[in-house]
């Protein structure tokens, strides 16, 4: 994706957290800028053209934010050459269990057309809406294993068939960045106020072993620039049931 349009979708997706404050618009700017998770969300096969979205974890609502932005986005100026529509999103609930980090998506995204939904609430526990799109981002290795797995049942039993998870891991196996990567994350929930959390990590390969388990087809998706052993797993719902 060309440079022109990612730097246009970052100053567009950051610009509505400046009323939250210097943190939340900076740690907004760079992680949308930093993190190839965003950039990599908008290449093609990844998204479907449009859905309804439920962001489990969804810290400042930041996957919103972006794909709003990408929806505004004209097809003339830096969108000009794409070659493929930015994925169009019809709704968005997010769940975070942090207050703050709701407040803030709540501020930044007050001002949007669609349906949206922020709530403070344990995603092991919440509802789950109905949504075409299920993501969990740099979230599930919060939780303890027992839960991480009847969290990933409920979503299956939850997606129409149709219907995508999309998981960003820590890699495991990966070793010294997988470390550097958790200590990272572990630093973000101590610095939003939530305290030094304790992780349950996987290898990508018993996520995505996990996740066959449970009734869902897997593919590690690449995210160019990841360093720290991120992983992203598409997970689509099998036509199997689940045993
Ligand atoms: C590293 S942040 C990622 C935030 C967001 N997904 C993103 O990519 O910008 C992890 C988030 O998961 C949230 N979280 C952790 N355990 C949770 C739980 N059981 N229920 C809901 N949110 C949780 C934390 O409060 C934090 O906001």
């Amino acid at each position: 994706m060309k440079a022109a349009l990612l730097q246009h979708l970052v100053d567009q997706a950051s610009a509505p957290y400046r009323p939250a404050g210097p943190w939340a618009w900076h740690f907004a700017r760079g992680k949308l800028k930093g993190d190839p998770l965003f950039a990599a969300l908008l290449e093609p096969g990844l998204l479907p053209e449009t859905g309804r979205y439920l962001d489990l974890g969804c810290g400042q609502g930041l996957l919103a934010s972006w794909l709003l932005a990408a929806a505004g986005t004209p097809p003339q100026g830096p969108a000009a050459d794409l070659a493929h529509p930015l994925p169009r999103m019809l709704a968005y609930h997010g769940v975070d269990m942090q207050a703050h980090s709701v407040a803030h998506a709540s501020q930044a995204l007050a001002g949007s057309p669609l349906p949206l939904q922020l709530e403070v609430d344990d995603m092991c526990t919440a509802p789950l809406p109905p949504a075409d799109v299920v993501t969990l981002f740099d979230v599930l290795h919060y939780v303890p294993p027992a839960a991480q797995e009847m969290l990933l049942r409920r979503i299956r039993a939850s997606l129409p068939h149709d219907g995508r998870l999309l998981l960003r891991v820590g890699d495991a196996a990966a070793g010294l960045p997988h470390h550097l990567s958790r200590l990272v994350d572990s630093l973000v929930v101590l610095g939003h106020g939530g305290g030094w959390p304790r992780l349950h990590c996987r290898s990508a390969a018993s996520w995505c072993a996990l996740l066959r388990e449970l009734g869902f087809a897997t593919g590690i998706r690449p995210m160019p620039g990841a360093g720290f052993a991120n992983t992203l797993i598409l997970a689509r719902p099998t036509r199997t049931p689940l045993s």
